[in-house]
């Protein structure tokens, strides 16, 4: 099978990496990675990917020029391999510079062959839709049209410890993505320190322990009778083993805001990291960590509004100063503000283009 692990713009080549990682050939393209494999590599995709969106299993793709070549190519795919006679199937859609502007209509057209085609081989006229889930999508680009089925379910980010957002949370993926790209070498202490609701600590956990991010949540192709339900049980065990969370070493984090700081600690417990993140309220002016060589990983306020704009510029020389009062320190920022070099007052050894939901924004390393 084809299958795509979708991801945020930028975050292409992550995935690409981690999909190698894990003995799969991979092919970065806009919008994530492809590769092949069976319904196995499809579940331990979803299980370990940490910087991917979704794992869709491509059923067909061709050229559509029109509705009439859209319902013929979702009719000349073998539904009837994935789907069973109970299945739900809701169709989604997105269209971008293609003649078939509608994407409500994309979606009915797709819907109705889908339909048809499964009539015809399971020989029923009405479906009830009562079983298992699968989300067929339709995705059409200029003339190219693909179809696929959303192995996933929740969007993979949604690792299972987070109940409320906070004020501006950092997605999951790309809090990993940050982990992954600093140069956070073995037995080096991470800090973050405007943590927030913990984004960053628990991901950063998570990798140093070798957990597996989507190890306490379901999937959907986990209720689809062609998956092997079995193996998908030993690869959960094994990613069980694997995780060892005495190996984490020194992470921790502090923030100004006492609620934030109340859910950090929640997502941490939720996340079962308890008492292994330290975490305190402080103004990352004052702080100063007793550690060697630390590395700082922060998600700093953007001051996107005018009127924050200036606090945010003083933070930035206050990180200036966070990271002078430490000797040997490396620092990594992401942020949407242009301006964090010159009111940092250094140049970045390395910068990277990276976007934080729609906003565009820089990652510095220091
Ligand atoms: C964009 S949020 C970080 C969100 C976090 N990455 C998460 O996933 O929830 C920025 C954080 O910086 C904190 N902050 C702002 N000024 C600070 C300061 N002087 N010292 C410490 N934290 C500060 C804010 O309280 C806020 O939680």
């Amino acid at each position: 099978m084809e299958f795509m692990a979708a991801a945020a713009f930028g975050l292409e080549g992550l995935v690409k990496k981690e999909l190698n990682q894990m003995g799969l050939e991979a092919r970065g393209e806009n919008g994530g990675a492809r590769f092949s494999g069976g319904a196995r590599d499809a579940f331990r995709a979803n299980l370990w990917l940490r910087t991917a969106d979704r794992v869709l299993l491509i059923v067909g793709e061709g050229k559509v020029l029109s509705f009439e070549d859209l319902f013929q190519l979702a009719l000349s795919l073998p539904w009837e391999d994935y789907l069973p006679p109970n299945a739900r199937f809701p169709v989604s859609g997105k269209c971008a510079r293609s003649r078939l502007m509608s994407v409500s209509d994309c979606q009915a057209v797709t819907k109705k062959a889908v339909v048809e085609r499964l009539k015809r081989r399971y020989k029923v006229s009405w479906f009830e839709e009562t079983g298992p889930e699968f989300r067929v999508d339709v995705s059409i680009h200029g003339d190219m049209a693909r179809l696929t089925l959303d192995t996933s379910g929740a969007a993979l980010n949604r690792r299972g410890y987070r109940t409320w957002n906070g004020e501006a949370p950092l997605r999951e993926t790309l809090a990993a993505a940050l982990v992954m790209l600093a140069p956070w070498k073995s037995d080096m202490p991470l800090w973050d320190p405007c943590c927030g609701t913990g984004t960053i600590l628990i991901e950063a956990a998570y990798q140093r322990a070798n957990r597996a991010p989507g190890l306490t949540r379901p999937f959907a192709c986990e209720s689809w009778p062609c998956f092997p339900k079995q193996a998908m049980e030993d690869l959960r065990r094994e990613a069980e083993e694997k995780a060892d969370l005495g190996k984490i070493g020194m992470i921790g984090g502090s923030d100004l805001d006492p609620q934030a700081l109340e859910l950090c600690k929640r997502h941490i417990r939720q996340a079962g990291l308890g008492g292994r993140i330290t975490v305190r309220q402080k103004d990352l002016r004052e702080l100063t960590l007793d550690a060697d060589s630390p590395l700082f990983l922060a998600n700093p306020p953007y001051g996107e509004r005018l009127s924050d704009r200036k606090n945010c510029e003083k933070l930035y020389r206050d990180l200036r100063a966070l990271y002078d009062r430490h000797e040997n320190c490396r620092l990594c920022v992401i942020t949407a503000h242009t301006g964090f070099e010159r009111c940092f007052g250094r140049r970045a050894a390395q910068k990277r283009r990276l976007y934080n939901g729609r906003l565009e924004c820089e990652y510095l390393i220091y």
